[in-house]
């Protein structure tokens, strides 16, 4: 009697789900695994999923500290179920069953650093991290939040290729931030609320390869008048720059991880829309390309669906302002050499680490990557 009433109540409290707002009955689920959950990236995203529509199963995984994450998270009122996945011996079962995989594990900058300086560390643990998700859910659609993003979408491309289970529709670089960052920046410039308007972020993400197209602002600003071209270049350097800001100000003890959950939350949360089959589901994203002669990576517009990438946008063909066209040519040898090291990393083919090769040579005595040369700190030698 008393199990039949408490199931009563729970049904008529689930109808709804204030948290989500999805009737319950309604919600197809998903299973969502994030990888490094227990890191300062990790946990507040981990909090967002647990609320995040469409979350079903949330798996935490982490080499350490996650069985209290998960069972602090599990707390949150919704009726997502979490799970605690500890080491390596647990990793296969966190990522049983996945639809989609996020990947923020790693270490972050601290100042002084470049997104590229995280590289003899995080593209390791990318390597292997994505290697099991090409064992244990290859179907998986993977954001990966890891540094740097230009070269670690290249190598967990080349690990699924080489593992036979590579789709490029289902392998996304998270560059939101940088999207967020252009949404707030601007809307400061055009006193526009940051939520009313759209900047599409291109490029990479990391210093000049950051490319905000803030002549495409959408909708174009309430008084008409476009940013001027000093504006653009303002606030060009500004998005570019946003991860070193943050690293410098929090002066060695990391880089961005709340504002870095917060977007990493809401680009998982578009792509679980899109699988649960919603459409015009758009987003900025770092992904297989052919926007750009040259770059087989690139980050533009896209829309999402059932299997991951559906369109890509490409680059507008026309309004870009004169310092935007002059920095698209620009940031082409910094975003190739990013690409380069991640291939030739995860053992590409030979052609192309012999490429990799000749053009880090050609590179040498050059200054390093654009991160810190934006910020005008000089780099840490490596
Ligand atoms: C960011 O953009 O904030 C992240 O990529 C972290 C970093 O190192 O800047």
């Amino acid at each position: 009697m008393v199990t039949d009433n408490l199931r009563r109540v729970r049904a008529l409290a689930n109808h709804v789900d204030p948290a989500r707002g999805v009737p319950a009955h309604h919600r197809p689920g998903f299973t969502v695994a994030v990888l490094g959950a227990a890191g300062g990236i990790g946990q507040p995203l981990s909090l967002l999923l647990k609320r995040t529509a469409l979350v079903e199963h949330l798996h935490l995984y982490d080499i350490a500290n996650v069985a209290g994450v998960a069972a602090d998270v599990s707390h949150v009122n919704s009726d997502a179920t979490v799970r605690g996945f500890t080491g390596p011996a647990q990793l296969g079962a966190a990522l049983a069953g996945a639809h989609l995989v996020v990947i923020p594990a790693g270490i972050p900058r601290k100042p002084g650093m470049s997104r590229d300086d995280l590289f003899n560390v995080n593209a390791g643990i990318v390597r292997d991290l994505v290697s099991a998700c090409a064992k244990h859910c290859p179907k998986a659609v993977l954001n990966i939040i890891s540094n740097p993003v230009n070269s670690t979408v290249p190598i967990a491309a080349e690990v699924l290729k080489k593992q036979g289970v590579y789709d490029p529709k289902r392998l996304l670089g998270v560059t939101h931030l940088d999207v967020m960052r252009a949404r707030v920046f601007a809307s400061e410039a055009l006193g526009a609320d940051p939520n009313d308007i759209d900047v599409p972020v291109v490029g990479g993400h990391a210093g000049v390869t950051i490319l905000p197209l803030l002549s495409q602002v959408t909708p174009a600003p309430p008084s008409g008048a476009p940013l001027t071209e000093t504006q653009i270049e303002h606030l060009t350097e500004r998005v570019r720059n946003g991860g070193t800001e943050v690293v410098n100000a929090k002066a060695g003890a990391g880089s961005a991880t709340l504002s870095m959950a917060a977007a990493a939350a809401e680009f998982a949360a578009a792509c679980l829309r899109a699988l649960a089959g919603h459409r015009n589901v758009t987003v900025c994203a770092y992904v297989a390309s052919d926007a750009v002669k040259s770059l087989p990576f690139f980050a533009t517009k896209v829309r999402l669906g059932r299997s991951g990438v559906e369109h890509n946008y490409g680059l507008p063909t026309r309004g870009l302002s004169p310092f935007e066209k002059s920095e698209l040519e620009k940031l082409v040898p910094e975003l190739r050499a990013s690409i380069d090291k991640g291939v030739a990393f995860a053992g590409g083919d030979e052609a192309h680490r012999r490429r990799a090769a000749q053009q880090r040579r050609a590179a040498a005595g050059t200054a390093g990557n654009s991160d810190v040369r934006a910020s005008g700190v000089s780099q840490i030698p490596a």
